[in-house]
């Protein structure tokens, strides 16, 4: 049984956190923490979770938290999450962060996409890369895990088997992203106001999205060259999902057939992303409050074209869902313990 502790508990990937790690067998919740002076009851808080957890959101308090914690969960706005990510790091503690802060090594480029200065720039090198499909060794020898952002986990599940075995055109990958609400956090905004997203749809942050340059990065390792991403994300009147739709143009002579094997051999053993067969196309409501990822590929020997559908829930595959698995691959724990 091990210690984990949740900064920043009170918002939306956090409450997803507390759900997953109540029923996770291997798992004792040491300390649940807000901003907040008053404690709020976890009943108050979440209505929904069974009663009588006996627990309680409490003040933030780093000495309590490193002296009584193994593992801790950053879910907190990026920015706000570096300096703690040092101090519990430095504690000897394993930390697993669902803010971008440790997600771009290059700590000038987080800058620039980011608008704030890396305090914390030497601990990059130190960060793993929290995505298993692609880090699963790496993620288990980390003291400090950057869980990839959602729309980032949409994208690159989708593109990794034909990258990784050459089979498209680099310069060629269009992704067309739908997120539902939740993905912007709890806090309010005229963007996410119900009168705005409520019978609309709309594009956002066209091709400047801040999760392009962790998508950029990630891709050139699969590829082993630069791959220029063009992105564009929208805002769909749902609470929770995101659907991506990938274009991209198969390499000369490889055939149909190369493509959907690529992806089949790359994901037989996953426990989590699911390919389905040809024809056949997920939906968000496929993946919604799973840990899954769901693809659904169209290719044909009479086009140039690849179309990759990705569905997930944003709150779990694209946050807390995979930040457990990430925890779960990082103490030795089946992986799918408390995610299915
Ligand atoms: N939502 C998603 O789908 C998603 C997906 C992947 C990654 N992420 C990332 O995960 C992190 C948490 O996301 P979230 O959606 O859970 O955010 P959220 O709903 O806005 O919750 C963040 C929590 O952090 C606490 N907090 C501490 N310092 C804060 C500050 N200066 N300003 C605002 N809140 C502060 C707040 O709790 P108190 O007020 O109780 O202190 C708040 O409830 C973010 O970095 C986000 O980018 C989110």
């Amino acid at each position: 049984m091990i210690q984990v502790s949740v900064v920043g508990a009170s918002g939306y990937t956090g409450v997803e956190l507390i759900k997953i790690l109540l029923k996770h067998p291997q798992v004792n919740i040491a300390s649940l923490t807000t901003r907040s002076q008053e404690p709020v009851s976890l009943e108050k808080l979440v209505p929904s979770l069974p009663k009588h957890s006996g627990l309680r959101l409490e003040t933030f308090s780093l000495r309590k938290v490193a002296s009584n914690s193994d593992v801790i969960f950053l879910a907190l706005p990026h920015t706000q999450a570096m300096d703690l990510a040092h101090d519990f790091y430095r504690a000897g503690k394993i930390v697993i962060d669902l803010s971008a802060d440790f997600r771009i090594q290059r700590h000038k480029l987080y800058e620039v996409w980011y608008g704030h200065k890396h305090t914390r720039k030497e601990l990059l090198e130190d960060a793993v890369y929290g995505l298993p499909e692609a880090y699963r060794e790496q993620i288990k020898k980390a003291q400090l895990v950057a869980n990839p952002g959602c729309y980032a986990t949409s994208l690159l599940l989708a593109l990794q088997p034909a990258l990784e075995q050459k089979l498209i055109e680099i310069d060629s990958i269009v992704a067309d992203s739908k997120s539902g609400v939740s993905g912007a956090g709890r806090k309010l905004s005229d963007a996410t106001h119900f009168c705005n997203v409520d019978e609309n749809f709309s594009a956002y942050k066209v091709n400047q999205h801040q999760h392009i340059p962790e998508v950029e990065a990630n891709l050139e390792k699969f590829a082993g060259k630069p791959v220029p991403l063009t992105f564009v994300p929208h805002l769909l009147p749902l609470e929770r999902g995101i659907l991506s739709t990938l274009y991209v143009n198969k390499k000369k002579g490889v055939t149909a057939g190369r493509v959907r094997q690529a992806y089949l051999e790359a994901f037989q053993n996953e426990p989590f992303v699911r390919v389905r067969p040809e024809g056949e196309f997920p939906a968000i409501k496929d993946v919604a409050y799973t840990n899954f990822c769901d693809l659904g590929i169209w290719t044909s020997d009479r086009s140039n074209w690849v179309i990759i559908i990705s569905v997930i829930d944003n709150l779990l595959k694209g946050a807390s869902g995979q930040a457990v698995q990430n925890m779960n691959i990082r103490c030795g724990f089946d992986e799918t313990e408390g995610l299915l």
